[in-house]
C-alpha cells in the first residue's frame, strides 16, 4: 500500500522533486519572499534567506519520517523552479497539501497540474484523505481545487491565522478534501 517515492515526479509541463538545500536562494527571491505571493499562505513571509533555509530544514525532518513531504515544482522545459507544493502527512493514510507559485507562473494552468500530481503522489503513498485548507476569500485557490476535483467539506470559522493578511486574528478558513479509494 504505502511505499517512499521516487522523488522525482514528470508532468507534461513541470518536474516536482524533494527540496535540496541548493534551492534556498531560488526559493527566497523567486516566491518565498514577495509578499504579493505569499499574501494568503499559512507561513510568515521569509525575511531572509535563513528563514527559507529553516523550511529547507522542516522539509526535510518531513521527508525522513513520511513517505513523501515538500516538493519544489520546476519548469520541464528550462529547469527553473517555479514554486512548491508537497504532501504534509497527519497519519499514514492522511495529508494535507497546497500550492505556492512564483507570480510569473500564474495564469497557466501549473497549480492545477501540480495539484493533479500531488493526487497521484498521494495514492501511490497510502493517503485515503488528502485536503486543503483556503482562506475563504481567496478564489484562484478554490478554483484549483475544483478543478483538481476536490469538494467542500465545510468552513472553518475564525480558524487560522494568516500571519502576512491579518497577524493575530483568526480568519474563515474553507476545508476542501478528495477521497482516494
Ligand atoms: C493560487 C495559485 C496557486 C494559482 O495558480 P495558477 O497556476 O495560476 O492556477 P491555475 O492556472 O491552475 O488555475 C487558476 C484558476 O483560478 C481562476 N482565477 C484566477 N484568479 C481568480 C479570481 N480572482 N477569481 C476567480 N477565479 C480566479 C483562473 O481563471 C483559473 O481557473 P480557470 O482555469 O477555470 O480559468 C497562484 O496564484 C499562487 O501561487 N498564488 C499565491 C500563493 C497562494 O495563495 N497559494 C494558495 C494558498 S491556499
Amino acid at each position: 500500500m504505502t511505499g517512499r517515492t521516487s522523488e522525482l515526479i514528470e508532468t507534461p509541463r513541470l518536474l516536482l522533486r524533494r527540496p535540496t538545500a541548493d534551492d534556498a536562494e531560488a526559493i527566497f527571491s523567486r516566491y518565498a519572499s514577495d509578499p504579493e505571493v505569499t499574501r494568503y499562505v499559512g507561513w510568515p513571509r521569509h525575511t531572509s534567506v535563513d528563514d527559507t533555509r529553516a523550511f529547507l530544514a522542516f522539509s526535510e525532518s518531513l521527508w525522513g519520517r513520511w513517505p513523501a513531504g515538500p516538493c519544489v515544482i520546476l519548469g520541464r522545459d528550462d529547469g527553473r523552479l517555479l514554486g512548491s507544493t508537497g504532501l504534509i502527512f497527519e497519519t499514514p493514510s492522511r495529508a494535507a497539501t497546497g500550492y505556492v507559485l512564483a507570480q510569473d507562473a500564474w495564469g497557466r494552468g501549473f497549480a492545477t497540474e501540480a495539484l493533479g500530481a500531488m493526487v497521484d503522489l498521494a495514492r501511490k503513498t497510502g493517503v485515503l484523505r488528502l485536503y486543503a485548507l483556503c482562506h475563504h476569500a481567496h478564489r484562484a485557490s478554490v478554483r484549483v481545487l475544483e478543478k483538481g476535483g476536490f469538494s467542500r467539506e465545510a468552513t472553518l470559522r475564525r480558524y487560522a491565522d494568516f500571519p502576512n493578511l491579518s497577524p493575530g486574528e483568526a480568519q474563515d478558513v474553507l476545508c476542501y478534501s478528495r477521497i482516494l479509494e
